[in-house]
This record gives structure tokens, sequence and C-alpha cells, in this order.
């Protein structure tokens, strides 16, 4: 929470009124137009000029709550370097915190389902980039995506616990049993707030509603995880399931309305909603999360493996996967014993890793399926413009659309403007799928 002290020292050198500072203390805190207007006892459009006379004094320009959100960012980052300064000159009078405008929840933290993340390797500048978004820039939604395995999950819970300090609420909630809005928010509610006049507003509107005014008195961070749960399999990455569509009017309000707290969801894809909303300095972002790296050794080496020399093919195969290199792993170790070499000199993949492959391509669409096994038969990258060709049946906006959700789900990447399956994928979609059409 930024300080008056602070706000009062920034006030004096934009030339704030009295007036306009008390209206910017209240949005900073997140109170929206409404609440302003009724604590200062004002109009609304009294509350706009006062803020639109802020807006102009810090140089904003644009509409709407843009604006806003601009000016938290830039308040935030000056924030930041004063708190900096503060430290650097300790004779400093302290910086005094802003009275809380509401009673403080006691620190709860709540991990739900989480996993036991103790055996945890690498993703230090994920973590950090992960923390700079969600600490210092104040993100408010925040889609940690990728393939399955390659380790949303344990991320989530690693970060969550990394930055607990800094929130009074932290729950860590699993999607996997796909609940509607309306179910996962009255379940929200009486764990963020537990007092026992708490209730459950009726319709879905209105409880988001009820998080959100929630959101903006307490800092709280919620993790969703598994958000794919919701989406529809047999369409194109990012479809809600039937009956689930009230969830984008979810995420949309969570990143379009100001508050100071941070949902994080992990999803295996993206969300509409996401697309539209995020940007480099917005308060919504998406983190792609690729493979492990060379931290991925440290997890064949907790199996026993040898062979080391192989291991970085090995590695690469699979993409850095961390679940799926546990699961080849133990093979290696039952069937080779332990030896990647021997293992290597056979083949790169096993059944099981057919199996789970091929539960991520059961959710493609037709037309991905199609483009799928296409790419599978090619022996080397190829350009859209050959790719347009072979599908000239199909529009070519149809095309990019099924190769922008199969790069959304790790399954194509590109490499210099061509496209290619990484080594897994093609192997088991050139042993699962229908042979390539005419
Ligand atoms: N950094 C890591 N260090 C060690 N093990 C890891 C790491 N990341 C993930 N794992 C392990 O890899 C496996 C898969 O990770 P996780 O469940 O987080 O993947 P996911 O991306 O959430 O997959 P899904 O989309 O299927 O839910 C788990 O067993 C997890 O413990
Ligand atoms: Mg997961």
């Amino acid at each position: 929470m930024i300080s008056q002290d602070f706000l009062k020292t920034i006030a004096t050198e934009r030339n704030l009124s009295k007036s306009e500072l008390e209206v910017l203390s209240l949005a900073m805190e997140g109170h929206g137009t409404a609440a302003i207007a009724s604590h200062l006892q004002i109009s609304g459009d009294a509350v706009r000029k006062r803020l639109s006379e802020v807006y102009q004094k810090f140089k904003i320009p644009g509409r709407g709550p843009v604006k806003l959100t601009k000016l938290q960012q830039i308040l935030v980052n000056r924030y930041q370097e004063y708190l900096q300064q503060q430290k650097d000159t300790p004779n400093r009078p302290p910086v005094s915190e802003s009275p809380p405008t509401s009673p403080q929840p006691q620190n709860r933290r709540d991990w739900g389902e989480a996993p036991d993340v103790s055996v945890f390797y690498g993703r230090g500048d994920e973590l950090k980039t992960l923390e700079r978004w969600i600490i210092q820039e104040h993100c408010r939604l925040v889609a940690l995506l990728g393939m399955s395995g390659i380790g949303k999950t344990a991320l989530s819970v690693k970060l969550a616990k990394q930055l607990q300090d800094n929130f009074e609420v932290v729950l860590w909630r699993s999607l996997r049993q796909a609940p509607s809005v309306s179910d996962l928010l009255a379940a929200l509610i009486p764990d963020l707030s537990p007092q026992p006049e708490t209730v459950i507003p009726k319709t879905p509107d209105q409880r988001i509603s009820w998080l959100i005014d929630y959101f903006r008195q307490h800092r709280c961070l919620v993790i969703l995880d598994g958000v794919e749960s919701i989406l529809q399999s047999g369409k194109l990455a990012g479809i809600y399931r039937e009956g689930y569509e009230e969830y984008g009017d979810f995420f949309r309000r969570l990143g379009e309305e100001p508050h100071q707290s941070c949902v994080l969801i992990t999803s295996q894809e993206k969300l509409n909603e996401i697309s539209l909303l995020e940007g480099e300095t917005s308060p919504v972002r998406s983190f792609k999360l690729e493979g492990l790296g060379d931290a991925a050794r440290l997890i064949l080496k907790e199996k026993g493996l040898s062979g080391e020399k192989k291991w970085h093919p090995l590695i690469q195969g699979y993409r850095g996967n961390p679940f799926m290199l546990k699961l080849v792993a133990t093979t290696i170790k039952e069937v080779f014993d332990g030896d990647v070499t021997d293992f290597l000199s056979t083949t790169l993949f096993t059944h099981d890793i057919s199996d789970f492959i091929e539960e991520v391509l059961d959710r493609l669409s037709e037309l991905e399926e199609r483009v799928l096994v296409y790419l599978a038969h090619q022996k080397e990258a190829i350009s859209f413009k050959a790719l347009q060709q072979h599908f000239s049946d199909t529009s070519p906006q149809e095309v990019i659309r099924a190769l922008g959700s199969l790069s959304q789900r790790s399954l194509v990447e590109k490499s210099e403007g061509r496209f290619i399956l990484p080594p897994a994928v093609r192997e088991v979609t050139l042993q699962l799928m229908t042979p390539l059409e005419d």
C-alpha cells in the first residue's frame, strides 16, 4: 500500500490541490468513482473532474480506465524508488503506512490441494519476472501458460510461497473439478471473509462485485490452478465449455476494474480475455512457461540415471518437460539399468509418453489435427505459404488461427518463420493419427 506521506510529497511536487489529493489517495486504495463520491459526499462528476485534473498534472493522455492504470503504475514505480532512497539514507524520517480504511483480516494462508514443492529445481528467472509483475508492477491478473507437465502448478505454488509475506490473504485453489463461477465464488467468499456476518450474494454478477470490492480493501493473492478444465476440447484453444461462459466476465472484470490484489491462473490454453487485455504495461499479463533447461539434469540425477553425455539430447527431445522426463527416467531406470545412452540408441519414446501426449492431442479441433498430421509428415520446417498451399480448401485466416492455437498448446514450434513439431509430438502424431490426406 502506498503511504500517505509519499502521496503528500508527490502532490506537492505536481502541484495537486488538497481536494485532488483526497480523490487520488482514495483511487489509489482501489475505490471506484461511486465509492469515492459517497465517501467525500460529492457527485460522481466532481470526482471525475478532480481525477482528470490529476491526470493532466501527471501528463497522462488517453481515455477511460487505462489512465488510472497508468497513474497507478507511475506512482507505484516512484514509490519503490522512494522506499529505496529511504533505505539508502536511513536518517530520513521513516515512511509511515497509511491507516487502513477497513479492518485488516489476519494474515491467512490456505493452500488447498497445492502439491508439495520441497523438491524444485531452476526457474530463477521465471520467479524473478513474475515477482516483478505482481509485487513491483501490481498486476491484477496473471496467466501462467504452457503445455501439460511443463511445471505450471509447481511454479505457481513456489511463487505464492515466495511472495506470501506481501499479502494479507493467500488462497490456492484447483479448478480441476470445473466448478461454475457461481460455485467457485460461493466457496471463495467465506474463505476470504470467514466472519459469521458474511453473506454470500445471490447472483454470479453480485458475487464477482463482492470479490472485487474485497480485493480493493485487502491485498490478496488467489491462485486458480488448471483453468483448462473449464475450456472446451475439440475446439481451438481458449474457448469456454458450455455453461462456463460467465468465467469470461469474471476474468475481464478482474483485469479491468481497479483493485490491489492479484489472481494468478494456470492454464494449458490462453483465454481470450487475457489476449484482449494483456500488454507490457497493462495490469494483465501472460507468461508462457517453457522447458526446464539445464535444471532438468537435476531430475535425471535425482532418478539415479547414468550416461551423462547423452542427457542433453534426452532433455532436448522432451523440450525440458519435467513430467515427461520423470516418466521416461522411470522407464530408463527399470528397463535400461538407468543408462540414457542405451535408451537413446533404441528410441526416444515410450508408451507412457504416447499416452500422455495422446491426452493433449485429444483436445484439438479438426483443423488443428489436420495441420498437425501434415506437419508430422514433413522432414523439415515448412513455411506458412507451403502450408497454405496444402490447405487451399481452407481460408488462410483459419489456417493462421489453427497454427496460433497449436503453438499456444506448445505442439508446434516456429523457427526462422517456418513451422515444425517438437520430436516427441511428431513421433506420437505419426503413431496415432490417420495417414496424410492428399
Ligand atoms: N521446477 C521443477 N523442479 C522439479 N520438478 C518439477 C518442476 N516443475 C515441475 N516439476 C514436476 O513435474 C511434474 C509436472 O509439473 P506440474 O504438475 O507443475 O505441471 P503442469 O504444467 O501444471 O501440468 P498440467 O497442465 O498437466 O497440470 C510434477 O511432478 C512436478 O513436481
Ligand atoms: Mg497443473
